[in-house]
């Protein structure tokens, strides 16, 4: 597996990640945004479905369902360039398989409260999860730059680097 990593270190997209200075600060630009386009769309949904503040209609909010979708694709695709220019740090660290999981449930929970699907009492219980969530969403991203136990698999390899 440390090979696959390795190779994938040694493409241009990958070397560029990390070496262009302003390539990686302005994909993290784009995450952050892409996870304030869900987690704000999350939260928002999450306190309607509590019944706390229940004077903003349902289908008023469901309107900024695409912001949130579009959220989703831009996580995504910011994500993914993120992985290819440190495959191994965040494929070798379960925080990051974690991370995918909440993303996951934390994305269909939203999704279900959206829609009103479930009677008032289950919508105000899913809602406390829904944002236990985006919370982690967001604890496990940042907490993945300081808890990973290989940086470059190509340096394991190598250590020269090549
Ligand atoms: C859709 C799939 C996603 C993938 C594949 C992904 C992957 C990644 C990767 C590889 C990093 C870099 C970690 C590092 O510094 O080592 C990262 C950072 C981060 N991610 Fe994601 N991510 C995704 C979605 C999300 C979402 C939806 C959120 C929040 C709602 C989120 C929150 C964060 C945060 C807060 C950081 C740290 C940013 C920083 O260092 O300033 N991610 N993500």
């Amino acid at each position: 597996m440390l090979e696959w990593f390795a190779r994938i270190e040694l493409s241009s997209l990958s070397v560029a990640v990390r070496e262009v200075w302003w390539v990686f600060p302005s994909v993290l630009v784009i995450h952050s945004l892409s996870m304030a386009m869900m987690a704000g769309f999350g939260v928002v949904i999450a306190a309607r479905a509590t019944g706390r503040v229940a004077s903003l209609a349902t289908t008023t909010l469901r309107r900024f369902e695409p912001l949130f979708l579009a959220g989703l694709l831009a996580a995504g695709f910011s994500g993914l360039v993120l992985l290819w220019g440190y495959p191994a740090k965040a494929l070798t660290n379960p925080l990051f398989y974690l991370k995918l999981i909440i993303l996951a449930l934390s994305t269909w929970l939203t999704l279900q409260l959206s829609a009103n699907r479930w009677s008032p009492h289950m919508q105000a219980r899913l809602a406390v999860l829904s944002l236990a969530g985006w919370i982690a969403m967001i604890f496990a991203g940042r907490f993945l730059a300081y808890t990973h136990s290989v940086l470059l698999a190509s340096w394991l390899i190598s250590p020269a680097g090549g």
